[in-house]
């Protein structure tokens, strides 16, 4: 049973009545006409005008006739409307069903829905927002799953080694040695951060993360942070080249976050150059904009790499590979902090050699 109250129905019997009512009209108004200028006309015959008020037969059966012809015109055109009016409801109608039944199987948890729809007016751009929607739900279910299986192979790893130590003392196979004992610390310690730090860029993800702001000036938290890093250059041989603007605009801030942004940076691009080789840190701004770039000597990230260090796990091939290596949060990290204080971060490989890290934070407006 067709259900009346559909939008279907509703724009197919809106149109045909208008249809009806425009040929009911039109007709009406040419029957009149016709038989007004008929009398006109038979008024100016001159043998009929006066022999006679009432019509002779031939007259009577020619508006006859014209009147019959006016009905089926009528008649003929009721059905055409009816026709446009199924065929135009339909056009309406169906992608709209199409995108509800589309919708409808998103609620059941079939997330990539792609509807054709092909039109440009409304119902296309409709359709277009639909399909790019249902394409970020599904990516972002995706993503998801993920960064769980990711997680818990993160935590499994390290818990499994710690599990297997613990079991082997308490067994008494090996004894409880401070160097097993301090390792066993230095890997709860990388488990705790790990946590923390998913436990930050979750919150920083859905903007939730607390801020204490203050006005900060970046070239101290660089200076800062330099120095704490100082002592890691050495097993590399490296060297730290500050470029800082002395002249650089203090931003509204949390220092403690930007902090960490910093400390990633660094330690990567300390982590992945070459040995023998200078970190360069430089700081700069427009008008609009404080911009800082930390660059390094190394190799540079694989073309393929490129588009992705910033995911969260994410890990270049060598990094994959390295034994008790990071995890692959580290950027993913600093793009939420660099972001939640709206602004942007992106990475570029040098033409000679190395990477560039180019952090962009927008000047507050006073
Ligand atoms: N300066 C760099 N030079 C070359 N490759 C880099 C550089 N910075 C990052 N990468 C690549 O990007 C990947 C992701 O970096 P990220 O800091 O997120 O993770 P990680 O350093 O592997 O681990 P974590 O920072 O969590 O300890 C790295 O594994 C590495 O392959
Ligand atoms: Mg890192």
């Amino acid at each position: 049973m067709p259900n009346m109250h559909s939008l279907r129905y509703r724009i197919m019997g809106m149109t045909f009545l208008l249809i009806i009512l425009t040929t009911f009209g039109i007709v009406q108004l040419a029957n009149w006409q016709m038989e007004t200028l008929f009398q006109e006309y038979l008024a100016l015959q001159p043998g009929i005008a006066e022999s006679s008020q009432t019509l002779g037969a031939s007259e009577q059966s020619f508006l006859h006739s014209v009147h019959h012809s006016l009905l089926w015109f009528g008649l003929l055109f009721a059905f055409i409307g009816l026709v446009v009016s199924f065929l135009w409801s339909r056009g309406i109608t169906t992608p709209l069903y199409e995108l509800s039944r589309a919708a409808d199987r998103i609620r059941q948890g079939n997330l990539h829905q792609q509807v054709d729809i092909s039109s440009s007016d409304e119902v296309g751009q409709l359709g277009m927002v639909f399909n790019q929607m249902s394409e970020r739900l599904a990516n972002n279910e995706q993503l998801r799953r993920e960064f769980l299986a990711n997680m818990a192979h993160e935590l499994r790893t390290p818990l499994a080694i710690l599990h297997s130590h613990l079991e082997n003392m308490l067994e008494g196979i090996s004894p409880a040695s401070p160097e097993k004992l301090f390792s066993m610390q230095e890997e709860v310690m990388r488990l705790t951060r790990l946590v923390c730090d998913l436990r930050d860029l979750s919150l920083a993800e859905v903007r939730q993360l607390d801020l204490h702001k203050n006005e900060t000036n970046l070239n101290l938290l660089l200076r800062r942070a330099t120095d704490m890093l100082t002592p890691l250059l050495e097993e590399k041989q490296l060297c730290f080249d500050l470029e800082l603007d002395e002249n650089l605009t203090s931003l509204w801030l949390d220092a403690d976050r930007m902090n960490q942004v910093f400390y990633n940076l660094i330690s990567n691009a300390i982590r992945y150059t070459y040995p023998n080789t200078t970190i360069h840190i430089k700081t700069y701004q427009d008008e609009r904009n404080v911009f800082v770039e930390i660059a390094d000597e190394g190799p540079g990230i694989a073309p393929t790499d490129l588009p992705y260090i910033f995911d969260h796990f994410y890990r270049g091939e060598k990094s994959r590979s390295r034994l008790g290596g990071g995890s692959g949060i580290g950027l993913a990290l600093a793009k939420q902090f660099v972001e939640i204080h709206d602004g942007s971060i992106k990475a570029e490989n040098l033409p000679d050699n190395g990477t560039v890290m180019v952090i962009k934070l927008p000047v507050m407006d006073n």
